[in-house]
């Protein structure tokens, strides 16, 4: 019977970020689970229980491949964006290696805005009205004929800053000069869209997809501009919490019928059945949603707080979902509220701090849990990294008490020009 055959899993989680701290702390907490190693990681990682760093240019995809042979590598979970636009989930599964993550084609949705918003009018998916351009001349024609506020997106990839939300005629000309001219997001601005302000409260739709089944995860918020009351740039997100009010069980079934279904069903049309996690950022306004983006991975930092909440397995999750098998998967969700907070470093999201020493106090409990993102490991000292720097995540009875819970543990962390937002979840309070 199966309970006497000893199962030892080995687990690759591809990413460096926040998201995959939280990747490869849950996975560890399976005790199918032997070995979890990250590549690159960061210094939560390194610390972590059954969690190993292990250096790999995550480029070489050779590499990669020989690592997992070595290692007799189980499950790969592709953290970021960028390798499964690159290909690396194709490329892994073409030599028989169980990877979660789309395919490079799947993965378009998030690698590139025009084919999104294409694929969202093909499949009547609701969505901003927009237009593309690939030239600065006729993109700036066309600034005479819309209303404001604007909406200017570079095409590509650009770490959730390549979106300028412009005011009036003047702002959009400037961001069109920045992307086209002043190649400001390099490539990923070769092409532009320009699409219609939508008014509203936003939520992260987040699920497991596998070619026509889906698992929707615990729903989230998160906060993506750098300042208290959503002001200012754009970051990566400054802090998330789950479950998000805003998505009752109406709105729930609503996204699921009128944005999840159809793009999976889309997809398989289209020939590239998806298989990962699926992250749909919707603008919810008088009770009618649209699309804003689709993300071909997990979100940072909605996956700290959803994970925190997920009781079931992570890994068989992942499994059942490669194996075609996800009507298998049970999920159970702490009924709990999860609030994650970012702590960042001075600057960020532009030129920001780094290589500072981080000191902490050991403050982890069953509800709290410090999540790192942008820190390193040297010689036994965590070192700052990069411009989110951890995410201190916790549960509470309701949103509130997560949050306060989430604060105390804000403060068990110090570093020079260390700040965050001191309202993450205030929406969902209110
Ligand atoms: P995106 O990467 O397309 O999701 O854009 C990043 C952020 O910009 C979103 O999370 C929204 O906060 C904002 N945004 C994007 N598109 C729109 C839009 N059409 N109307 C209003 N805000 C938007
Ligand atoms: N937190 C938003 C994202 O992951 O894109």
């Amino acid at each position: 019977s199966l309970s006497t055959l000893v199962i030892v899993m080995q687990v690759l989680v591809i990413g460096s970020g926040g998201r995959e701290h939280a990747l490869a702390w849950k996975a560890a907490q399976d005790n199918d689970v032997e070995n979890v190693y990250v590549s690159p990681g960061n210094a939560g990682t390194a610390l972590e229980e059954k969690v190993q760093n292990i250096e790999i240019d995550i480029n070489d995809f050779a590499a990669i491949e020989n690592f997992c042979v070595t290692k007799k590598i189980g499950l790969v979970i592709i953290g970021p964006e960028k390798p499964l636009v690159d290909g690396l989930s194709d490329f892994l599964q073409s030599k028989g290696i169980k990877t979660f993550g789309p395919s490079q084609a799947a993965a378009q949705l998030e690698g590139s805005k025009t084919f999104s918003k294409d694929f969202f009018i093909k499949y009547g998916i609701p969505t901003a009205g927009y237009s593309s351009f690939d030239d600065f001349e006729t993109a700036k024609a066309h600034l005479e004929v819309i209303d404001y506020p604007t909406v200017v997106k570079a095409d590509g990839l650009a770490a959730g800053k390549g979106v300028i939300i412009c005011g009036n005629k003047d702002e959009a000309s400037e961001a069109l000069k920045n992307i086209f001219q002043d190649q400001a997001f390099g490539e990923a601005g070769n092409r532009v869209v320009i699409e219609d302000f939508l008014k509203g409260e936003e939520a992260s739709f987040i699920a497991v997809v596998s070619k026509d089944k889906i698992v929707p995860l615990a729903t989230s918020q998160d906060h993506k501009a750098v300042g208290e009351g959503d002001v200012g740039l754009n970051t990566g997100g400054m802090g998330a919490y789950s479950p998000a009010p805003i998505v009752d069980a109406r709105m729930h079934q609503k996204i699921l019928d009128e944005v999840m279904e159809p793009t999976m069903k889309g997809l398989i049309n289209e020939g590239s059945p998806y298989l990962g996690f699926l992250y749909a950022g919707v603008m919810i306004y008088n009770g009618e949603l649209k699309v804003l983006e689709f993300n071909c991975r997990f979100g940072d930092p909605e996956t700290q707080p959803i994970l925190l909440r997920l009781k079931s397995s992570l890994v068989q999750l992942c499994l059942y979902a490669i194996d075609d098998k996800l009507e298998l998967y049970e999920s159970e969700w702490d009924k709990r509220h999860s609030c994650g907070v970012v702590i960042a470093s001075e600057g960020y999201p532009e030129k920001y701090l780094s290589n500072q020493e981080v000191e902490l106090q050991e403050l982890q409990s069953d509800t709290m849990k410090l999540f790192h993102a942008g820190t390193t490991l040297e010689n036994n000292k965590v070192m700052t990294s990069g411009g989110r720097v951890f995410c201190a995540t916790a549960l509470g009875a309701n949103l509130k008490e997560a949050q306060t819970a989430a604060y105390t543990l804000v403060h068990s962390v110090s570093f020079n020009g260390a700040f965050c937002r001191t309202d993450i979840g205030y929406k969902g309070i209110k």
